[in-house]
């Protein structure tokens, strides 16, 4: 393998966050020795044209299906700059049709190869190897790529851990509540803590659970555009069982495009049919959120991903929400392309400090969740528990009495147990050693959070035996998934059908015999890991978790599998073992001891030796197996190994 080989440009063209595709062919060629300049996700054109002329090949992933659009300006700028020989291809998902013409359209306005839909990784670098066979590679220049670079722009700067002080905080919530007219109705915290307090609480029925009282909470997820229809849904699943409600926020909120989703409340009252993917609560404002709340009378939750999330935790707690999802980590790494860490640190400390205002004021316990699911496919529990306990201690350390920490599901029942008994154990630990003890801890358990399989038979017995698994692990609640993953948003009746399945496996779940043995082997290797994990943090920023935070991404000490992030490093790889427990295929530079590591390539040697041709080099052939073993159906039945 040559040293230094040809240089490619690799990135995505347009709005979509989805990275694991582009993930996996970023080690694939970098594994076959190219040099690789990454982009990641969400560019424009101009990203690729500025650079082009230092590669020997870009390469434009495009996965929405609208392709055609993004490329609109290709033909004129590839005239203007032509820069030398460099080769053009395009590949992912281009049209949201059958394709038809869609090769040759592309071809015709300069792209060299066009891969119209998906192409497995084989045949993607054979073809780039034969169309780089005997051309130079292209000199390096570090200072032309040195400009693009964006850790210039990280820096743990002025980040702090600190209580936020009363008065920046007051002075921020000025400008927050300003940012949209709702916003002022979220005014006055006195009387909305005398809402909120006669409003069913999170807090409360979740201690019911964590003292044995009751059993997992369910809890399904929809989101609507108009308020009327909300409530409906929301008191159809509480008929069929629902414990607690949520709603997902939709996408033009989450992107805090308040003007877009007025446009589209009016279209979808208009029409009679919910034209966005989620319930737009910014615009609705808080005396609507008040209205749902009376209408239901169960607690009620925020979950979104929103980039800038202080006016919408303003607006939610306002109107009678208890619990509110989302972090500085969880909500910005495996979400966005170009969110600094100190940037999403400092706004949910805001949300943070608003949380625990209500309980120095009114005595309000409100919970703020994690969304350990991060990007869902192959997470590592230890990464997945490590983010969710350093987003504890932010969380802590502004006065937060009341954390739900987060895990998706990954199939091998005894790993997923492990990762949420330790989960708890070591959340509740960290959070003791600090001085925090009387934070109520829980755990929240998601179904199968990756690409779902197609055949419906398969992915109903997905959701009930994940059911099984959540109610063997004891988790706090149980976030529910439907069977129609694989091809629509769920519509309320495929809700009510995975309810009845939840509520099915649960109480099988309770007849279950647990292998001790297994799940310990596994807890035992959890705790080192997350130790290591955490311990590296701690050094990173000197003791101090919000630096360490930020140095730790930069450094690599900390990463998240397959996100869109450029401050992600994006150099660990996972895939599952034999039994299907996710392993470490390349631990990139976490801070692992040796043993940690040899027990990871040890798990994975008996998987090699069972599919023969695989060598060290080219495991991301695995990861793309295992990344496309569901949505194909290429396994036995759910879970993968109990
Ligand atoms: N309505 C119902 N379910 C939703 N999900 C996301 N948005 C909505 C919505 N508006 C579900 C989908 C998705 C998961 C994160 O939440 O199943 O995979």
């Amino acid at each position: 393998m040559n040293m230094k080989g040809h240089v490619i440009l690799l990135g995505s063209i347009g709005g979509d966050c989805h990275s694991v595709g582009l993930s996996i062919l970023r080690q694939s060629l970098m594994a076959n020795g190219y040099q690789v300049k990454f982009l990641g996700n969400q560019n424009g054109l101009e990203d690729f044209f500025r650079l082009a002329g230092l590669c020997n090949a870009v390469m434009i992933s495009s996965l929405d299906g609208h392709a055609r659009y993004y490329l609109q300006g290709f033909r004129d700028l590839l005239a203007k700059y032509h820069p030398n020989s460099t080769l053009w291809y395009l590949g992912g998902n281009l049209a949201i049709d059958d394709a038809f013409g869609c090769e040759q359209m592309f071809r015709e306005v300069g792209f060299h190869r066009v891969f119209v839909k998906f192409t497995d990784l084989r045949t993607v670098l054979e073809t780039l190897k034969a169309d780089l066979y005997g051309v130079p590679v292209a000199p390096d220049v570090p200072a032309l790529w040195n400009g693009n670079s964006h850790s210039v722009a990280t820096g743990a700067g002025d980040v702090s851990e600190d209580l936020l002080p009363l008065e920046s905080f007051c002075k921020q919530r000025e400008e927050v509540l300003s940012q949209w007219p709702t916003g002022q109705e979220a005014r006055n915290l006195d009387s909305n803590g005398v809402y909120l307090s006669k409003a069913p609480q999170y807090s409360q029925e979740q201690l019911a659970v964590n003292k044995g009282l009751r059993k997992t909470l369910i809890q399904p997820r929809c989101g609507v555009a108009s308020v009327n229809h909300q409530i409906r849904l929301f008191q159809i699943y509480k008929s069929v069982g629902a414990d607690t409600l949520s709603y997902q926020v939709d996408s033009l909120t989450r992107n805090n495009n308040y003007v877009g989703a007025a446009d589209a409340i009016r279209e979808s009252e208009a029409s009679g049919v919910s034209t966005i993917n989620g319930f737009p609560v910014v615009n609705h404002g808080v005396s609507a959120l008040r209205r749902v709340m009376a209408e239901t009378r169960t607690p009620l939750q925020t979950r979104h991903s929103t980039r800038r999330p202080e006016l919408l935790a303003e607006i939610s707690y306002a109107g009678g929400v208890s619990a509110f999802e989302g972090g500085a980590i969880c909500y910005n790494i495996p979400y966005y392309k170009d969110y600094p860490l100190a940037e999403s640190i400092s706004r949910w400390q805001y949300v943070d400090r608003l949380t625990s205002l209500y309980y120095e004021r009114f005595g309000l316990v409100l919970d703020r969740e994690f969304f350990g699911v991060l990007t869902g496919t192959l997470v590592p529990p230890c990464i997945a528990i490590t983010t969710n306990i350093l987003e504890s201690i932010l969380a802590a350390r502004q006065g937060v009495k009341c954390i739900s920490v987060g895990y998706a599901e990954q199939g091998n029942r005894w790993q997923d147990i492990a990762a949420i008994r330790v989960m708890r154990e070591k959340t509740m630990e960290t959070l003791r050693n600090l001085g925090y003890a009387n934070v109520q801890v829980n755990t929240i358990f998601h179904q199968y959070m990756a690409a779902f399989p197609t055949e419906p038979k398969r992915a109903e017995e997905l959701v009930l035996q994940s059911a099984v698994t959540a109610s063997m692990s004891k988790a706090t609640r149980l976030l529910v998934k439907t069977p129609v993953e694989a091809f629509r948003i769920p519509t309320m009746q495929d809700n009510c059908q995975a309810i009845q399945l939840v509520r099915q496996g649960l109480h099988m779940g309770e007849e279950q015999m647990l292998n001790e043995p297994a799940i310990e082997s596994e807890c035992a290797i959890l705790r080192q890991e997350v130790d290591q994990l955490l311990e590296g943090v701690v050094l990173a920023g000197s003791g101090n978790i919000a630096k360490g935070i930020v140095r730790a991404f930069e450094l690599g000490l900390l990463e998240v599998p397959f996100a869109p992030s450029v401050y992600n490093r994006g150099e660990v790889l996972t895939v599952r073992d034999e039994k299907g427990a996710v392993r470490f295929l390349c631990v990139g530079k976490l801070p692992f001891t040796r043993e940690i590591v040899e027990w990871h390539r040890f798990q994975l040697s008996r998987r090699r030796a069972s599919e023969g041709h695989l060598t060290e080099d080219n495991g991301y052939l695995l990861v793309e197996k295992d990344i496309m073993q569901l949505p194909r159906g290429e396994y036995r039945s759910w879970p993968l190994f109990a």
